[in-house]
């Protein structure tokens, strides 16, 4: 297992007015550095656990009991005032779609330099240098024609660049992306799946990974839970969890992408303390695994 006590530690029930049992009594770790795979079907509460975690539920209506941990501290518990210090400082969230979480009305320049304001003071320049770093991070291009540009006028691959360049701009401890990719042809989903693996190598930022593609999930997490109609039914290395599934759901859920091993890195689990290891396995494993006939819808 990881050493030291983990980043976040959350053991939950959560519910909506007309579905009290949402999650129950949902119990994860995620230690640092680590990337932590959620896999569940629609409707199995995986974006519930993503608002949970950053303390957002109220605004959907939705209610949590129990413990969201971070740095040991329960954020279930904070006042609104401390969570808006804490997001996108600390934790921040990627959402499904690029074009409805960016402001249509701003040029991107000003949507990342808002971003930056919120949790730093500093001159001019130095809004600009951080701006223009965080671009570079994500590899868009960092020119006064790009950055003037507004979201209308940037691919969808790159307005999912953009908002996670926003989300890390502060080097989060934790990024929890709920879907990141789905929205996204193939090749952007891989770019965007490398650059997350790229992040959490690069700033050492944990994440929680929520995906339907089985595939992803084998190819950049370290392990991976398994959510069913609202409750933890495994978690593991992919190795354990893909390759030998102990629930039904599971079995089910593997036995329709039969190429599964294929994407899963052998040792997954060991690799990973020797970081470098982790990457190399990552880039050459990522291309092939999206590629791999069958995984294209
Ligand atoms: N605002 C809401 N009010 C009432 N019920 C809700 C609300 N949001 C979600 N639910 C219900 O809570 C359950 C969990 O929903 P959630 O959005 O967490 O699922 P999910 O796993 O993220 O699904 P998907 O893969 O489709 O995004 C579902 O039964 C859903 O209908
Ligand atoms: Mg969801």
């Amino acid at each position: 297992m990881m050493p030291g006590p983990p980043l976040l530690s959350i053991d939950l029930n959560a519910g909506y007015t007309n579905r009290p049992s949402a999650l129950r009594r949902v119990s994860l770790e995620i230690h640092h550095g680590e990337i932590l795979g959620l896999v569940g079907e629609s409707g199995s509460g995986k974006s519930t656990i993503a608002l949970a975690v950053m303390n957002l539920l109220g605004y959907k209506g939705g209610r949590a009991s129990g413990k969201v941990l971070f740095r040991g501290r329960n954020l279930l518990n904070e006042p609104e005032s401390r969570m808006r210090e804490l997001r996108g400082r600390d934790i921040a969230l990627v959402l499904q779609s690029p074009s409805g979480s960016l402001n249509p009305a701003l040029p991107l320049r000003a949507q990342l330099s808002e971003a930056w304001r919120a949790h730093a003071r500093g001159s001019k320049a130095e809004q600009r240098a951080a701006v223009e770093r965080a671009m570079r991070d994500v590899s868009l291009p960092n020119d006064e024609e790009f950055l003037r540009r507004y979201p209308a006028q940037i691919s969808l691959g790159q307005a999912q660049r953009v908002l996670i360049a926003m989300a890390t701009m502060h080097s989060p401890a934790l990024l929890v992306a709920d879907e990141p990719t789905s929205a996204l042809d193939v090749i952007t989903q891989a770019e965007i799946l490398k650059l997350i693996v790229q992040l959490n190598q690069g700033m050492g930022t944990a994440v929680l990974y929520i995906s339907h593609d089985l595939v992803s999930v084998a190819s950049i997490c370290h392990r991976v839970a398994i959510l069913y109609g609202g409750e933890i039914v495994e978690c593991g290395t992919p190795d354990q969890v893909l390759t030998c599934p102990s629930h039904p759901y599971t079995r089910q859920l593997v036995s329709c992408v039969p190429w599964i091993k294929a994407a899963v890195p052998p040792r997954r689990e060991e690799a990973r303390i020797s970081g470098p290891m982790v990457g190399a396995m990552a880039n050459s494993l990522f291309a092939p695994a999206s590629l791999i006939p069958g995984h294209i819808q």
